[in-house]
């Protein structure tokens, strides 16, 4: 019987790039990492917000994959020797690596309607043939690829698998077509993305429910920072949202875990508007900081219910940014003056902060936070932890029992969503040189500053 997905996303039907299902490196030996649901890591703060069901959830799927499995680990039996070992902890390395094992057949899944498709891969919602689930899967485009099994995949799955956290998407397991040309990412299935969301409500969040979603956004945040990885593609389009008030942190395709120190990495990263001025001005390392300005363009998004930062180009982005926050100085931004691009343009001397007309109505610790996430110094920026601690989230209004969230009609399982104009996030394997960020946009004038020659 030939496979019903043998066909998802038609027009990238040669996903296979010409090879056969012994090609493409790590591809060919049908040996794909799966995580046991039970093996894998759960962020320190995993419990965070676990009282809202989502624990529960994940843990009704264990059995799926742990039965049967000859990675599993065995229970160990009751013995004299265990109950030495019981005297003296035994010390276990933690199960941070997913145990190896083949993947089942997406043919385990009956696809219902494609939801959208982006920059990465396409992604539809299916039916669990065995339990009736309905869960959402994502196909990875791979046909661009010449060098084996795509790095970009690899991150994805590997960050999805090990960042576990009832606000960032679950990831059930991984499978494929009968062929091997088609690599699909299982996950919980969520009715909405905040951006098409927002997009047809009338009216913005209430600020008891901006309250909710942001502490909802900066605990994922945190725990991913706490657990070396960055996100690097935060926006609203990213974050996924069911009918009971729950965001969830989704596409990992440019995430990647760090170390210290930093070597240089690729500065291609973050969608434009929601892309942090280091990067912008051409920084080679950058840390978790990116991600809390990204976090800042969210937050302003979900106050105003529209792009804090929509910029035409990055000449055009880094003018919105000053006109907001006013041109940094090497007082404001120690450091500044030394970034790439710092050099090679010369800035109008906008004055400060524009943030109180751009928020009327957001009240000062409101305010306070929005400045400390939006804050150029990325040293000084404000981490996730410390946001968590804010006392915006204390003060009133108190943020709002994501039970009592009104529910919206979902898109997502009805037609195929329209493809809004957004930027999308630049592809991680282009990796550019320094200084190459103004190429292809010869036109473009930014209000306030031009190019030095
Ligand atoms: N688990 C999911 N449940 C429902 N919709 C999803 C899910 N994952 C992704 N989507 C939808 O698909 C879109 C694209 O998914 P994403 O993982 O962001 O892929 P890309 O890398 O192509 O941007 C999202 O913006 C969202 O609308
Ligand atoms: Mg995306």
């Amino acid at each position: 019987m030939k496979s019903r997905w043998a066909d998802a996303g038609d027009s990238d039907a040669s996903d296979d790039g010409g090879r056969g299902p012994q090609g493409g490196g790590a591809r060919g030996d049908r040996a794909k990492a799966q995580a046991p649901r039970s093996k894998r890591r759960r962020g320190p703060s995993a419990d965070a917000g676990a009282s809202d069901g989502t624990a529960s959830d994940q843990a009704a799927h264990m059995g799926d994959v742990r039965d049967g499995s000859p990675a599993g680990t065995p229970e160990p039996a009751a013995s004299a020797a265990t109950a030495v070992a019981a005297a003296q902890p035994v010390q276990r390395p933690p199960p941070l690596v997913p145990f190896i094992r083949p993947c089942r057949s997406v043919d385990n899944y009956e696809k219902l309607n494609r939801i959208e498709e982006g920059s990465y891969g396409i992604v539809y919602r299916a039916r669990d043939r065995a339990t009736g689930e309905i869960v959402a899967l994502k196909k990875l485009k791979l046909q661009n690829e010449t060098n084996g099994f795509p790095v970009t995949t690899l991150r994805e799955i590997h960050t999805l698998l090990m960042a576990k956290h009832p606000h960032i998407v679950d990831v059930r397991e991984i499978v494929v077509t009968p062929s091997l040309s088609g690599i699909f990412i299982v996950m919980e299935y969520l009715d909405h993305d905040l951006k098409s969301l927002m997009e047809d409500m009338p009216s913005p969040f209430l600020l008891s429910e901006i309250k909710t979603l942001m502490h909802q956004l900066l605990s994922a945040v945190a725990s991913l920072h706490r657990n070396w990885i960055i996100h690097r593609d935060l926006k609203t389009s990213n974050l996924l949202m069911n009918n009971r008030g729950r965001i969830k942190v989704a596409d990992f395709g440019l995430a990647r875990r760090y170390g210290s120190p930093l070597g240089p990495i690729t500065q291609l990263v973050v969608t434009l508007w929601y892309r942090a001025p280091e990067l912008l001005l051409g920084a080679t390392t950058y840390t978790t900081a990116i991600d809390m300005w990204s976090v800042g363009c969210i937050f302003g998004e979900l106050v105003n219910k529209e792009p804090l930062l929509p910029g035409r180009g990055e000449l055009d982005q880094l003018s919105r940014i000053f006109k907001l926050l006013g041109t940094p100085s090497e007082a404001t931004w120690p450091g500044f003056m030394d970034l790439p691009l710092a050099k090679t343009v010369h800035f109008k001397q906008l004055p400060a902060n524009n943030l109180r007309t751009t928020f009327p109505y957001l009240p000062e610790d409101g305010l306070d936070l929005m400045a400390k996430l939006l804050t150029y110094d990325p040293q000084q920026r404000i981490t996730a932890e410390e946001a968590l601690r804010h006392p915006f989230f204390t003060n009133n209004p108190l943020p709002k029992n994501p039970d009592l969230f009104p529910s919206f009609p979902s898109k997502a399982a009805g037609e195929r969503r329209h493809k809004i104009p957004v930027p999308e996030a630049p592809h991680a394997h282009q990796d550019l040189p320094a200084g190459s960020l103004f190429d292809n946009q010869p036109a473009e004038n930014g209000a306030g500053f031009r190019l030095r020659v």
